[in-house]
């Protein structure tokens, strides 16, 4: 570990799975040729063909509710308790239930998604990472207002090897916004690897004002994966890291179209996290009522009507759920990803994610919700700069080559400015206390979700068109061949940390960047 407080207390070193392989699963020997030929279906299956396939994946993603339906059960929650949550996370591979099969997972603490941290503004929350895994490992609190230095939401200085532990330690200011967070790894080249193979977990900030009333609390965490014969999550191939994996199965807290259970006139609260390593999703659930209460940590101050959500992978949107009279599916729709908007590309519809099953009585109805403080609207402060980033691909090689480690992109480096990500350049720097202006220009045939880390931004114009309300996201589409701007308070934090896309195999391939606030 290189963190800036080292303590070696880690575990003994446990015995190694696969070095190469970022830590996917690979401890159960079995006949190898099986294994391969599992992984090519694993492949293929992405591509549509089914040949040889086994019988769980054959047909389309949302083809598989043959299985039967269970109630959606949520990760094990852990409170703060006066001011403190503290955790300790186990990183190891774990034999958990997925989808309804056994699968050799990566996990928190032996489950997948991991435990749900909830917080309160104000607080502390200390984590202990302990890497049981033959690779290294990190932990970013996704979203979070915090500082990026020292033991606190530090990607860039802290990496736990295998069979060492960190112990983070980060306060929340009083005044954090609400929302709904996430956590996972961030080391470079295998952040994709390992939230593929089930390392998320969610956030909750709780809200500061008055109690929204609801019947019901949920949090969904999204993901998807594909398993081989064996219950691994497979090997994914170079083409399919340059387009940003898709998984066949998608996945609601580690379960298949889970079931959810309600009386009609409930109102529930749903806080969803796209885990999905490349997947955007868009959600509707005909039948019910869907009001916005947030996106990311960009609370809305009225609720706000809406038919379906648009979710990007890694942001979170908080929805207000009035049940109807009938059940109904909350459904996946297509949300094209390159600039070929056909549907058939990345981010086709996965169909059903899940059931909500409406029985029993109707509730009476519940009192409104009450108004939130709106965030600021930076549009009427002037920028203290106005600054323009080009995302790019570059095929003339130099990038992080396959060195038959599994992970690389054929030679393909994904950039920002023309370069590779390069944790010891920092590559913009910003006054703490200023309002930036920041213009995202994509070069590319395809969308990228492009993140800030500890600062939100609020969304000011896609391709030129201006956006009305005011949306804070931490993470925004930058359309294909487009561009979008935002406007960052850097506030509160000053340090060095990241901004990049979101589809992890594109973080891994380089298109990452180094932001610094300075303090004066
Ligand atoms: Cu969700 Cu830099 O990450
Ligand atoms: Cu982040
Ligand atoms: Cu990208």
């Amino acid at each position: 570990m290189t963190g800036p407080d080292s303590p070696r207390t880690g575990p003994e070193r446990v015995p190694a799975p696969d070095p190469h392989r970022g830590g996917v699963a690979r401890t159960r020997p079995g006949p190898e040729l099986t294994r391969r030929r599992a992984l090519q279906v694993g492949g293929l299956g992405l591509l549509g063909v089914t040949v040889g396939a086994p019988a769980w994946a054959r047909g389309p993603v949302g083809g598989l509710r043959t299985l039967a339906a269970e109630s959606l059960r949520e990760p094990e929650t852990l409170h703060s308790e006066d001011g403190l949550l503290r955790v300790r996370l186990e990183v190891a591979e774990t034999s958990v239930t997925l989808a309804g099969r056994p699968a050799h997972m990566l996990t928190y603490n032996g489950t997948v998604p991991g435990p749900t941290l909830r917080l309160r503004p104000g607080d502390r929350l200390q984590i202990e990472l302990v890497n049981r895994l033959s690779a290294p490992t990190n932990l970013h609190t996704h979203g979070l207002h915090v500082s990026p230095k020292g033991n606190a939401d530090n990607t860039l200085d802290v990496h736990v090897h295998p069979g060492e532990s960190f112990r983070y330690d980060i306060q929340l200011p009083d005044d954090h916004p609400p929302g709904p967070f996430w956590y996972h790894p961030h080391e470079h080249h295998l952040v994709a690897d390992q939230i593929w193979s089930g390392l998320y977990g969610g956030i909750v900030v709780e809200d500061a004002g008055p109690e929204v009333p609801v019947t019901r609390d949920r949090l969904l965490v999204v993901s998807d994966t594909t398993l081989d014969d064996a219950g691994h999550p497979v090997h994914v191939a170079e083409w399919e890291r340059v387009k940003g994996r898709e998984g066949q199965l998608v996945l609601v807290n580690g379960q298949l179209t889970p079931t959810l259970e309600a009386r009609p006139g409930e109102r529930e609260r749903w806080r969803i996290v796209n885990a999905c390593t490349s997947r955007f999703l868009r959600l509707r659930l005909d039948g019910h009522q869907m009001d916005l209460l947030a996106t990311d940590i960009g609370r809305l101050a009225e609720p706000r009507r809406v038919e379906e959500v648009e979710v990007l992978n890694s942001g979170r949107v908080d929805v207000l759920v009035t049940v109807g009279e009938r059940s109904g599916e909350l459904q996946g729709l297509a949300n094209p990803r390159t600039r070929d908007r056909d549907g058939d590309g990345p981010s086709g519809a996965p169909g059903a994610l899940a059931t909500l099953q409406v029985t029993g009585t109707p509730v009476p109805a519940l009192p409104p919700v009450p108004a939130y403080p709106q965030l600021p609207d930076l549009r009427g402060v002037e920028p203290a700069a106005r600054r323009t980033m080009v995302l790019g691909l570059d095929w003339s090689g130099g990038g992080h080559e396959d060195h038959g480690d599994g992970h690389g992109t054929g030679g393909m480096v994904m950039t920002i400015d023309g370069r590779p990500f390069d944790p010891a350049r920092t590559d913009q720097v910003t006054r703490l206390g200023t309002v930036e202006e920041w213009t995202y220009v994509n070069r590319t045939g395809m969308d990228h979700p492009l993140h800030l880390h500890v600062w939100p931004m609020q969304l000011v114009a896609v391709d030129g068109r201006p956006v009305e309300d005011v949306v804070y996201q931490d993470v925004v589409r930058v359309p294909a061949g487009g561009e979008t701007t935002v406007r960052i308070p850097f506030e509160d934090f000053d340090g060095r940390t990241v901004f990049h896309c979101h589809i992890n195999d594109h973080e891994d391939a380089g298109m990452m960047a180094v932001v610094e606030a300075r303090n004066g």
